[in-house]
């Protein structure tokens, strides 16, 4: 549902050490894939570990309306049963995505080169988000779209009744614009090919060739160059979602900034298009090892171990390293408020066009805390104070944006004075539990 119903206020509190096990929900990006490509294969999917927040329930309702049979089969497992590349059928209500860029953008892609008219709305903080991103490469395949100015939802898309396939360099580092063009071509007969010069995540491709599609990635000058043939009978699956490395981020981050912590967050996926976060800690000094390092499904998994941290430091986080952890900054910033030194963090123009402005939100709310913020177009600086100096005592505004609140909640453990946020209703979107999990752990978290 678009609609977050009454706001949340929270509150967090300097906590003592926080210690335990954090089994974090299963990741974002990869359960509303398994739900999209469940609903393009014939038969019958099951999926386990499937994230149920809402931004993954509106994308399962969405998958209903297009004529797949989605199944909550209780305690993370769900079936689908899928109708085929090119057997959705036209929805007969508008299509609500809530909160959800990657729901919505990867919905249109999968759409677009069906013979049916779509209309997409959302929240008030997706219907601010720029889509002409994506309708852009869909038109390429035939897919006309008709939205508000600045290309905004609600939007309505007229897929392509005779598709062609497309040839498309994606103009900004952006997984949802590539998997909606990658999503697009299954139903255009011969290949299209996506290139990017930067490499974002990578689980389209995999879980494509995981259903049985004929795709292939080749690093050129040019970047990565994606070519996949439509048409395919992709061949329905049993998916185990892997651990949500971006809601690893809050209780690892969480612990090495309050004293005396030590947490313990198992199976979270290394896929290094994702864990950028855990390499730029490591760099600042921060005590995060990775125990029982494996492979599970292809992919290196680790258990992160987090402690406090008493040396962290500023540092320059290398543009090239941001779409690998580009969710990460807003709790980043936070971790580089008690450090010692400057954290420049260039490269990251995308920060300002997510569920918020994310670069915005946090300066205000970094410096309202008392913290040194400095911030242009495409970068940002935050002038880390040390632990044990930061003020913190502010109401935070969290912009209808799940990790605003969550990196706010997550720094008032451990700044002088608590810290809270006007709502912290949109956490559902992503981290259902992320409020039991932190208190389980020891930390002062609550509604106020
Ligand atoms: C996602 C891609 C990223 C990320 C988002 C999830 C995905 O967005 O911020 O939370 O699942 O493809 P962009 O494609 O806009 O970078």
């Amino acid at each position: 549902m678009s609609s977050h119903g009454d706001p949340i206020p929270m509150t967090s509190a300097a906590s003592g050490p926080l210690s335990g096990r954090a089994d974090v929900p299963g990741d974002k990006s990869i359960s509303h894939r398994s739900l999209i490509l469940g609903a393009m294969a014939v038969g019958e999917t099951t999926i386990t570990g499937l994230l149920e927040g809402q931004d993954v329930l509106d994308t399962a309702r969405a998958m209903r309306a297009f004529g797949a049979e989605v199944t909550d089969l209780g305690g993370g497992k769900w079936s689908v049963h899928g109708v085929g590349v090119g057997g959705f059928a036209e929805p007969d209500q508008v299509i609500d995505c809530g909160n959800s860029g990657t729901g919505v953008r990867l919905i249109m892609g999968a759409m677009a080169t069906s013979p049916i008219s779509v209309t997409f709305t959302g929240d008030a903080s997706l219907n601010k988000r720029p889509m002409a991103r994506v309708t852009d490469p869909l038109a390429l395949f035939g897919c006309e779209a008709v939205g508000r100015s600045g290309g905004r939802l609600p939007m309505t898309l007229v897929g392509a009744a005779d598709p062609v396939p497309a040839h498309y360099t994606v103009p900004v580092p952006s997984a949802q614009v590539k998997s909606a063009v990658l999503l697009a071509g299954l139903n255009a007969p011969g290949e299209t090919v996506v290139i990017e010069a930067e490499a974002t995540r990578d689980h389209t491709e995999r879980m494509l060739a995981g259903f049985g599609a004929e795709i292939s990635t080749e690093v050129t000058d040019e970047g990565r160059v994606i070519t996949l043939k439509g048409r395919p009978e992709l061949r329905p699956q049993h998916i185990d979602v892997p651990r949500d490395p971006s809601s690893a981020a809050f209780p690892v981050c969480a612990a090495l900034i309050v004293p005396g912590s030590d947490v313990v967050v198992p199976t979270i996926g290394l896929n290094p298009t994702r864990a950028g976060l855990f390499t730029t800690l490591r760099e600042m000094g921060a005590d995060l090892t990775y125990e029982n390092e494996r492979l599970e499904g292809g992919e290196p998994v680790a258990d992160l171990r987090a402690r406090f941290s008493p040396d962290l430091h500023g540092i320059e986080v290398p543009p090239e390293r941001a779409a690998s952890m580009i969710d990460e900054y807003p709790v980043l910033s936070v971790v580089a408020s008690f450090a010692k030194g400057e954290t420049h963090m260039p490269g990251v123009k995308e920060l300002r066009v997510k569920e918020s402005d994310r670069i915005a939100a946090m300066a205000d709310g970094l410096r309202a805390a008392g913290v040194g913020v400095e911030d242009g177009p495409d970068w940002w600086t935050v002038l880390g104070l040390g632990h044990g100096n930061v003020p913190g005592g502010v109401t935070c505004a969290s912009h209808l944006d799940h990790r605003i609140a969550m990196s706010f909640l997550v720094m008032g453990m451990a700044t002088q004075k608590p810290m809270s946020v006007d709502d912290g209703g949109p956490i559902a979107t992503s981290f259902p539990i992320f409020e039991p999990l932190m208190a389980g752990l020891g930390a002062k978290v609550r509604r106020t």
